[in-house]
């Protein structure tokens, strides 16, 4: 008997350590992500001040400081994938990564391939000249448009002129805002559009820009995630939340962004 009852103790034991362990790449909160134990997420760190590299190397901005805000409340080690703005977006797309947090902006091209999360900021597309310069919101289509590869602003901006756009022999892309910027410095493009955020800070960075009066697109950000992962997405959503009515998403944005 007494036999009997050790025996059940160690089957109990068991079986309790098999309900711990085939969980796979499940987390405490009960998410699955691609790496077990890790919040993988995909990001392009050249777009301050959500996302930049450090002078020592680590990531920092509003993206990265919230991210690792979720990561905490998920029980998840923050894993930072830098790369192209492209290859962030697809990454979170194919599952390479679990998420794309990159000022990514919602639209219906984006939704089709990727869920999103609630909204956690807007974005505001504006157009960046030399100063004393003759380009204006209305003669953008006469002139050479410098953008980042992929982003909103360089899709709308070389869109046909019957959809709003300028037409692809207007636009330039480049593989990062700050590289557009300085085309705009040197002379190669007349303008650059891009999102409000990086704007300031490129035109604080460098003499004699400045950003004309008005917005070009307003925008929401959200992060992606791969389609159908519905655990994640509503984790992200319940931690976002709660980031935000403790006070500590405001206080990440207040860190980076002086109010005005
Ligand atoms: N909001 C724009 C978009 O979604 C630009 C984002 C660029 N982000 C970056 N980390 N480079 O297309």
């Amino acid at each position: 008997m007494k036999k009997m009852k050790k025996l059940m103790a160690i089957v109990g034991a068991m079986a309790l350590m098999l309900a711990l362990c085939a969980c796979g790449g499940k987390a405490a909160s009960g998410v699955t992500t691609v790496e077990k134990g890790k919040l993988h997420v995909s990001t392009n760190a050249e777009f301050p001040p959500y996302e930049m590299v450090a002078d020592d190397g680590s990531f920092e901005g509003i993206d990265m400081e919230v991210a690792a805000a979720i990561a905490k409340k998920l029980g998840l080690e923050l894993v930072i994938d830098d790369m192209g703005f492209d290859a962030a977006l697809l990454a979170a797309q194919n599952g390479q990564s679990d998420m794309v947090m990159a000022g990514v902006t919602v639209n219906e091209e984006r939704q089709k391939v990727m869920d999103f999360s609630d909204s956690y900021a807007t974005g505001v597309q504006v157009v960046i000249v030399k100063e004393g310069s003759e380009v204006n919101m209305d003669n953008l289509g006469d002139c050479t448009i410098g953008t980042q590869l992929g982003t909103t602003g360089y899709i709308y901006a070389s869109d046909s002129v019957e959809n709003g756009g300028y037409g692809e022999d207007h636009v330039v892309g480049y593989d990062s805002g700050a590289l557009a910027v300085m085309a705009l410095v040197n002379g190669q493009v007349d303008a650059v559009i891009i999102d409000d955020k990086p704007a300031q800070a490129y035109v604080k960075a460098n003499a004699g820009l400045t950003t004309l009066e008005g917005e070009w697109a307003v925008e929401d950000y959200a992060i992606g995630m791969k389609k159908g992962n519905t655990a994640l997405l509503e984790a992200v959503n319940k931690a976002m939340a709660e980031l935000k009515a403790d006070g500590t998403f405001q206080a990440i944005v207040d860190k980076y962004i002086k109010a005005d």
